[in-house]
């Protein structure tokens, strides 16, 4: 099945924004919030490498700032020869706010689909920290 066309469109909007110099690759990201507002993201990498943004983050941060905190749907395009997976740092980000919703990522004609939950199984939450006492900074 393919993934939804406006939001597929949207993401290849804000892909052609990427600020890529380095890497050459390419990230358009719209996620869905699930109040059906859209929200777009692309990479903005860095001479100083590793303060580069990924387009998950960009796009997850447009839509925090809107007031947006749950999310249906995230769709990634690139020019990858498979659909990109996201990375594990914009897995973790995402799974703060909506653990459940659906990754889309599309490379060409080809479409793959997960839910975050399977791409990240046993995520990080501070809770299980908090709950033993352990956030008190050892005093
Ligand atoms: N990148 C993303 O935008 N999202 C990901 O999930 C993985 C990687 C970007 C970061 C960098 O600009 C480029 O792709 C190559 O790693």
């Amino acid at each position: 099945m393919s993934a939804r066309a406006d939001l597929v469109a949207a993401a290849r909007q804000a892909q052609a924004r990427a600020y890529a110099p380095y890497s050459g690759f390419r990230v358009g990201c719209a996620l869905e919030s699930e109040d059906g507002r859209v929200f777009v993201g692309c990479n903005v990498e860095n001479a100083s490498f590793g303060l580069t943004m990924c387009a998950e983050r960009v796009a997850l941060g447009a839509a925090v700032a809107a007031g947006a905190t749950e999310f249906r749907c995230a769709v990634i395009v690139t020019d990858a020869e498979e659909p990109a997976r996201p990375c594990g740092a914009c897995r973790q980000v995402l799974s703060e706010f909506s653990a459940g919703m659906e990754i889309v990522s599309v490379a060409g004609e080809t479409t793959r689909r997960w839910s975050l939950d399977q791409l990240l199984p046993e995520r990080f939450e501070l809770r299980s920290a908090v709950h033993t006492g352990r956030n008190d900074g050892g005093s």
